[in-house]
């Protein structure tokens, strides 16, 4: 794959042309093949193509179901590209046949952004494992998902998209940064990445290299990142998997994504990373990744989503490099064992980072375990709690009681209690957007939150809720500052327009 003669905008066109598209491939295979192909599984959509031989069953059959296609058939679907495609290294002819060499699929995405991707061919279709090559390019996987659902997408000036692979995450920062920079370690990707830029008709600055090193001292509006986060032992440099482990111990290379990326945040920039960190024996996860963020000038949200135990981590790892069922299995479980021994790692805490360079002299950390399912795209929820932090800060508990406060539209009130008596024993407060936390409340603060109509001021609603119930209002109105403080940072509550 060195030669370019592929006219890749005359490709789009005919992508366009035969309508290649995510939609049009469900609907041509239908919704239970499409789903059985998201476990890898290829025959049924196989089955439904049946005999067809048109460009969009063609394409279909040829790239997202790495089968055999007819030299005739697809020559029909992409006149005058085959040729090239093959020279390009992207296609392999063998007699009449053409075969894919490299995946292009069309992509689709919650925020509309959409297209094809370029990648290495998916690999355990049909419960075929085998070893990958160590420079394998992943497709767009579940954790390119992730990240792209957490990506705060305010227009930006500059964008920096770290470790790209298949170029996804520049794909989306192209819609709504004026500058998308995106480097990897790995030539190979970057070639892929190229590709799926000019498919998409993107400009994207490609840079070689490792970690910041080809980015020098720049500085960006939003840095995101899906790095090479598995904590995999040190093994033959040859063979190391450059799509998800880096050569740093433990959790070394997400800790240097981080606090590379904090320094390289202009003003106001939000730095956004998945990441996996080790829980050492003795050490609380969030004091580990506190030590990261420390001194940054950031606020930070920190969001564990699950952790594993040592087997569960290296059972998962395992599989995922194909090694399933083969003979290296049992030695390569056993390193790895030994490897988490030695650094007294007993979990692995699996989530994301928020950074956003403030530079307050307090900066606002959130570190939290949130395992709970979420509203997809989490992004606006995340977006409003930046803006919600900066409102907060300015305020001291005194503005806070002078201002007005509302409900969000989303927040339903759930009781629980027993049958006939007056009052709840229980009062939640539960949020059907965003994060969808709940809070549980007492009388009291149920009847300051319950008012919080956007009409009255939360020191009125105090003085009232305190002279109905009879208690201190100094202790009630500390306690509603508080809660309001916690509430408006999640999105439970929202500031009314400050004029009122
Ligand atoms: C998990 S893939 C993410 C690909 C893509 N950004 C996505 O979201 O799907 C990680 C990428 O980081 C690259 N990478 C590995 N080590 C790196 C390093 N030290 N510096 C920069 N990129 C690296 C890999 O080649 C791979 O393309």
């Amino acid at each position: 794959m060195t030669a370019m003669l592929t006219d890749w905008s005359g490709l789009a066109d005919l992508f366009e042309t035969h309508d290649y598209t995510v939609d049009a491939v469900v609907e041509l295979i239908g919704e239970q093949a499409h789903r059985a192909m998201g476990r890898n599984a290829t025959v049924a959509a196989v089955r439904a193509l049946g005999d067809r031989t048109d460009p969009l069953a063609t394409l279909t059959r040829l790239w997202p179901l790495q089968r055999v296609v007819d030299r005739d058939a697809l020559e029909r679907a992409l006149p005058g590209l085959v040729d090239p495609l093959v020279a390009d290294g992207i296609l392999t002819a063998v007699d009449h046949q053409i075969l894919a060499a490299v995946d292009i699929r069309p992509y689709a995405s919650d925020d509309g952004a959409s297209g094809w991707v370029v990648s290495d061919l998916s690999p355990g279709l049909d419960t075929v494992t085998a070893p990958m090559r160590p420079d394998f390019v992943l497709g767009v996987s579940s954790a390119s998902a992730t990240l792209t659902q957490l990506t705060v997408r305010t227009p930006v000036r500059r964008a920096l998209d770290l470790g790209t692979g298949c170029g996804v995450q520049s794909l989306h920062l192209s819609r709504h940064a004026d500058e998308v920079m995106a480097t990897d370690l790995n030539p190979r990707a970057l070639e892929l990445a190229e590709l799926t830029a000019r498919l998409n008709g993107v400009t994207i600055d490609l840079r070689l290299g490792s970690l910041y090193e080809p980015v020098g001292e720049e500085t960006f509006d939003l840095i995101v990142s899906n790095p090479p986060y598995v904590m995999s032992p040190p093994g033959d440099e040859a063979e190391r998997l450059t799509y998800r482990e880096g050569n740093s111990a433990a959790d070394g290379l997400v800790e240097q994504v981080v606090t590379g990326g904090a320094a390289r945040l202009n003003p106001g920039g939000v730095l956004q990373v998945l990441g996996n960190w080790a829980h050492v024996r003795g050490q609380d996860w969030r004091d580990r990744i506190g030590g990261w963020v420390a001194g940054t000038g950031c606020d930070v949200h920190v969001v564990q989503r699950e952790v594993l135990d040592p087997y569960e981590y290296i059972e998962l790892w395992l599989a995922d490099a194909g090694l399933a069922g083969s003979p290296l299995y049992p030695a390569r479980y056993a390193a790895w064992c030994d490897y988490f021994e030695a650094l007294e790692i007993e979990a692995v805490g699996m989530g994301w980072l928020v950074l956003r360079r403030t530079d307050r002299a307090v900066p606002h950390l959130v570190l939290e375990d949130w395992p709970h399912p979420l509203e997809q795209p989490i992004a606006p929820a995340l977006e409003a709690e930046l803006v919600a932090v900066d409102l907060l800060a300015g305020l001291d508990d005194r503005a806070v009681l002078a201002r007005t406060w509302t409900l969000a539209p989303d927040v339903v009130e759930e009781t629980q209690g027993t049958p006939g008596l007056a009052d709840p024993q229980h009062l939640v407060y539960r949020q059907q957007r965003g994060f969808r936390r709940a809070v549980q409340l007492d009388t009291a603060m149920a009847g300051v939150l319950g008012a919080c109509d956007g009409e009255l001021r939360l020191d009125q609603i105090v003085a009232s809720v305190a002279r109905l119930l009879d208690v201190d209002p100094a202790t009630l109105a500390a306690q509603a500052v508080t809660r309001v403080r916690d509430l408006a940072r999640d999105g439970l509550l929202l500031a009314a327009d400050p004029a009122r």
